[in-house]
C-alpha cells in the first residue's frame, strides 16, 4: 500500500466546499443512514469541523441585530462564536428536566418567532445527553415554516447512540434546513477536524460563499479516511466497529451511573452522547463550588453554568476515561460527600 504521505494530489489545497468524492460519500451516507438524497454538487459542503460549521452559518445569514433561537445549556458556540461575534441578539431557549430537556416553543413570545432569522437545535444533546423525539422534530418544522426561520440543526451525536436507539435527522421532516455532522464523534476523530453539512441549497450556498474566504478545505487525507469510514454503512445501523467503540462508552455509562446512584444521586442513564447531566448533589446547588470541590481530588467535571444560566443546578461527567478510572473517581467522590 502506498503511503498517504507519497501521494503529491494530498499535498494540495482543497476547496473550502471539499472535495467531490467526499461530498459523494456524504450524500452516500445519507442515503444509507436516512434515506434522504442530496446532490453532492450543491446540497452538501466540508467543513472543518462541525464547530466551524456552527460558527460560519452565522457569518452566512446573520445580520446586526437578528435574533437568533439558542437552547439553554447548550453548545456555547451557538451564542457565542455564532450569534454574538455577528452582533446578532441571542434569544434563550431553556431546556428543563420538566420538558426533558426541550425547547418549550409554546412559551416563544409570537414577536419573537416572526423575527426571528435562525434557531440553533442539538438533538442528541450536549450537554443534557437528552433526546428528541420525531413528534418534537415535526413540530419544530412547522413553527420554522409558520415563522420562516431557518434550523440549524447540531446533530454530531447521531450515532452515539446506546440500547439499540436510532437518532432521527430533522432533515426527514423537511429539507428546507441543514444538519451539521462531523467525524469527531462518529468516528472519533476530535482533532483531525473534518465534518459536513447537508440540506437546503440556498443556505449551503451561503455557507460556501463565507467559507470561500475564509478558509480552505479539510486536508484531502483526512477527507479520503472520513469518506472511506463512511462507506461502512450499510444500513441505517451503526457498521460493527462504530457499534463497537460506541459499545465501551455505554459500559462506562453504567459503571459511573449506576455508581453515582450507590452513592445517593438520582442520576439518569442517557440514551445517547458520552455525557452525564446530573444535578449538583446537595442543598447549594452551586455547579462552580461542586466542581472546585471534585478537581480538589483530582476529578474533573464541567459546571453546568459553563452552559449558560440555565444549566446551573447541574454539573457534566464526561465518559472519557476508563472503566478504571471511572471507578477510582467514584472512590474520590465518596470521600468528598
Ligand atoms: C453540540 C456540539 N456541536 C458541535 C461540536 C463540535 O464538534 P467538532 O467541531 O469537533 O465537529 C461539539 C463538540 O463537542 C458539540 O458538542
Amino acid at each position: 500500500m502506498i503511503s498517504q504521505s507519497k501521494i503529491p494530489e494530498n499535498q494540495n489545497y482543497s476547496s473550502s466546499m471539499g472535495e467531490g468524492f467526499f461530498r459523494e460519500g456524504v450524500a452516500r451516507w445519507y442515503k444509507i443512514r436516512y434515506n434522504l438524497d442530496f446532490n453532492a454538487e450543491t446540497e452538501i459542503t466540508n467543513v472543518c469541523g462541525g464547530k466551524e460549521g456552527v460558527a460560519n452559518i452565522a457569518r452566512a445569514f446573520i445580520n446586526s441585530g437578528d435574533i437568533v433561537l439558542c437552547p439553554n445549556p447548550g453548545y456555547p458556540v451557538y451564542e457565542n462564536g455564532a450569534t454574538k461575534l455577528c452582533d446578532g441578539k441571542p434569544y434563550i431557549m431553556p431546556l428543563k428536566k420538566e420538558n426533558d430537556f426541550l425547547p418549550d416553543l409554546e412559551i416563544i413570545e409570537t414577536d419573537i418567532l416572526k423575527k426571528a432569522k435562525l434557531m440553533y437545535l442539538n438533538y442528541p444533546n450536549n450537554p443534557t445527553g437528552a433526546i428528541a423525539s420525531k413528534d418534537f422534530l415535526k413540530k419544530v418544522v412547522d413553527y420554522s415554516e409558520d415563522y420562516n426561520f431557518i434550523i440549524v440543526y447540531d446533530n454530531p451525536y447521531s450515532e452515539f447512540t446506546f440500547d439499540d436507539y436510532i437518532a432521527p435527522t430533522l432533515l426527514e421532516f423537511s429539507t428546507n434546513h441543514i444538519e451539521i455532522n462531523s467525524a469527531s464523534k462518529l468516528f472519533c476523530m476530535t482533532g483531525f477536524r473534518c465534518g459536513w453539512v447537508a440540506g437546503n441549497e440556498y443556505i449551503i450556498q451561503g455557507l460556501r460563499k463565507i467559507k470561500s474566504q475564509i478558509d480552505s478545505g479539510c486536508p484531502i487525507f483526512i477527507q479520503k479516511a472520513v469518506t472511506r469510514g463512511l462507506e461502512e454503512y450499510k444500513s441505517e445501523k451503526k457498521p460493527e466497529f462504530v457499534k463497537s467503540f460506541v459499545k465501551i462508552y455505554e459500559k462506562r455509562r453504567d459503571v459511573l451511573v449506576n455508581g453515582l446512584n450507590k452513592l445517593g444521586w438520582k442520576t439518569e442513564k442517557p440514551k445517547a452522547t458520552f455525557y452525564i447531566w446530573t444535578e449538583v448533589p446537595d442543598d447549594i446547588k452551586n455547579s462552580m463550588e461542586f466542581t472546585k470541590k471534585l478537581i480538589n481530588v483530582g476529578v474533573i467535571i464541567t459546571p453546568g453554568i459553563g452552559f449558560g444560566k440555565y444549566g446551573e443546578g447541574y454539573i457534566r461527567f464526561a465518559l472519557t476515561q476508563s472503566i478504571e478510572r471511572i471507578e477510582e473517581a467514584l472512590q474520590r467522590i465518596e470521600k468528598v460527600l
